[in-house]
């Protein structure tokens, strides 16, 4: 995952006129197809039931035993019995299952620790109650020169037409012969796709990789593969990764994304309809909501709050913000307004001893916002494995509070306590490698001078970290409640 980086506005391309697919026909023709290929039954099987707008509304949520023995053994680990209470809640909440790689799909068996794609949606179906629908999220993150501006999420597929071709093939058509499968046709799948790729293309292409990965087209082209396979599949919605408020809210920044979403999405069989939603702050920290910083343009010390050195003109101080400014700009250039946002909130809630409980009364700037946010970090591009975050917002489906959001949920995408990345190297077949942002010594540009805050000793990016599991059940917000209901 990787850092932001600014850039000046750019003219916004004029909207243009699109239509989202009204499903249910597909989607019958696609239930008789299926039934007529399954096996013969003396009753017509029920029909698979239309693609509708908010899969996440009304249904359960898939818990991933992976995730959940992790965070057991941490528990084991722990002697202090209330952060144990609390950490055992946590591990009964529903996580993303990150297809990182190819071998992800067929697992390595339990005994590896991992289990396959059809095992997961195996178990989804065992975790379905009657009369009421389920859903599962999966993450596609396998493209051709992953992670283009960072280190610590390198992928397995290199940067060229061979590894396009494997990406497509033994990667997404195996993704989609699993998930068509008739038996899993009552599982309202759900398919994040490839966090921080069209960012890097969109702002990163100072580096020569992200440079590249764009003038290449491979990006392009492996997203808009990935979209036309999973949208063909009626009970399959679509979350393209959108990056985060403190990478994409300046206003140069979404308009050029939005453009080039608008862009990748129209060159789909489908069109924008192969697109469900868009996905923010997937591995990242930033805050839901800045409680005490709720105007950018509000002057302290004469100066726009926004203008401070943390936000460095950026309005978007949090994704609340974010996402409606994302969904109102995509909604301009002609995207439908049924398009749904979702938040990854496994990190961002900051509940630390630092939070503060009122707004600053400084008069200058820059301490009025150091005393005010909620945000710790010492710089909003550090996302390396940050000390002092907390779990956010427990995933929830169609969340109150934000309508201009549009919000189809909060999702744990990041699983908290898998690492970020190390600072050293480690040798594996993953293609990760080290990243100084996620060494504690290093001091980024851009940083003021401060070091990453990175948790020292990590393991590479995936890998269980159970210091950093433990750090972010301490400082959750809102606290994690034992025995609390289904709420933290
Ligand atoms: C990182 C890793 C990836 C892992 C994911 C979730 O992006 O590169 O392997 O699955 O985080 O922890």
């Amino acid at each position: 995952m990787t850092h932001p980086i600014r850039r000046a506005p750019v003219p916004r391309p004029g909207p243009g006129r699109r239509r989202r697919r009204a499903a249910s026909l597909g989607a019958a023709l696609a239930a008789l197809t299926l039934g007529l290929a399954g096996q013969f039954t003396a009753h017509p099987a029920a029909a698979a039931e239309n693609h509708v707008d908010n899969p996440f509304a009304g249904a359960s949520f898939y818990v991933n035993p992976d995730y959940t023995a992790h965070v057991r053994t941490s528990a084991a680990q722990t002697s202090d019995p209330g952060l144990r209470a609390k950490m055992r809640k946590v591990g009964r909440y529903p996580t993303a299952v990150w297809l990182d790689r190819i071998a992800a799909i067929g697992g390595g068996g339990e005994a590896a620790g991992r289990r396959s794609l059809a095992d997961h949606l195996d178990l989804a179906l065992a975790q379905k109650r009657r009369g009421q629908p389920i859903t599962a999220t999966f993450v596609v993150y396998d493209l051709p020169g992953r992670d283009c501006a960072a280190q610590a999420s390198s992928g397995e597929l290199p940067l060229t037409q061979a590894g396009l071709d494997r990406y497509e093939r033994e990667y997404v058509d195996a993704i989609a012969n699993v998930f068509k499968k008739r038996k899993y046709r009552d599982i309202r799948i759900t398919a994040v796709i490839e966090p921080d790729s069209l960012p890097n293309l969109a702002t990163n292409t100072a580096d020569p990789e992200c440079a590249r990965a764009k003038s290449s087209g491979i990006y392009v082209k492996g997203i808009r593969y990935a979209l036309d396979k999973l949208h063909a599949l009626p009970n399959v919605y679509t979350y393209l990764d959108f990056a985060n408020s403190g990478w994409l809210g300046w206003d140069g920044n979404l308009a050029q994304s939005v453009q080039l979403y608008t862009d990748v999405a129209q060159g789909t069989a489908a069109g924008p309809a192969s697109v469900d939603g868009l996905v923010t702050n997937v591995s990242n920290y930033m805050p839901l909501e800045e409680p005490f910083l709720t105007d950018p343009d509000r002057t302290v010390g004469g100066n726009p709050v926004k203008s401070s050195t943390f936000y460095a003109w950026n309005p978007d101080f949090d994704e609340s913000d974010f996402t409606r400014d994302v969904h109102r700009a995509l909604v301009a250039a002609g995207w439908p307004a049924s398009t749904g946002m979702v938040v990854d909130t496994s990190r961002n809630g900051w509940g630390g001893p630092g939070r503060p409980t009122a707004e600053s009364t400084s008069t200058a700037l820059d301490t009025y916002v150091a005393e005010s946010r909620v945000d710790r970090r010492t710089y909003r591009g550090l996302w390396c494995n940050v000390g002092g975050a907390g779990l956010g917002r427990p995933p929830q489906a169609a969340p109150s509070g934000y309508p201009d959001s549009h919000l189809d949920a909060f999702l744990w995408v990041k699983p908290p306590g898998e690492s970020d990345g190390a600072s050293t190297d480690v040798p594996n077949d993953e293609g990760k490698a080290a990243d100084p942002m996620c060494d504690p010594g290093y001091a980024p540009p851009g940083a003021g001078g401060n070091k990453t805050g990175a948790l020292p000793g990590a393991p590479l990016a995936g890998q269980w970290f159970p210091e950093q599991f433990a750090m972010l059940v301490k400082n959750a917000h809102p606290a994690v409640r034992p025995g609390g209901g289904t709420d933290h």
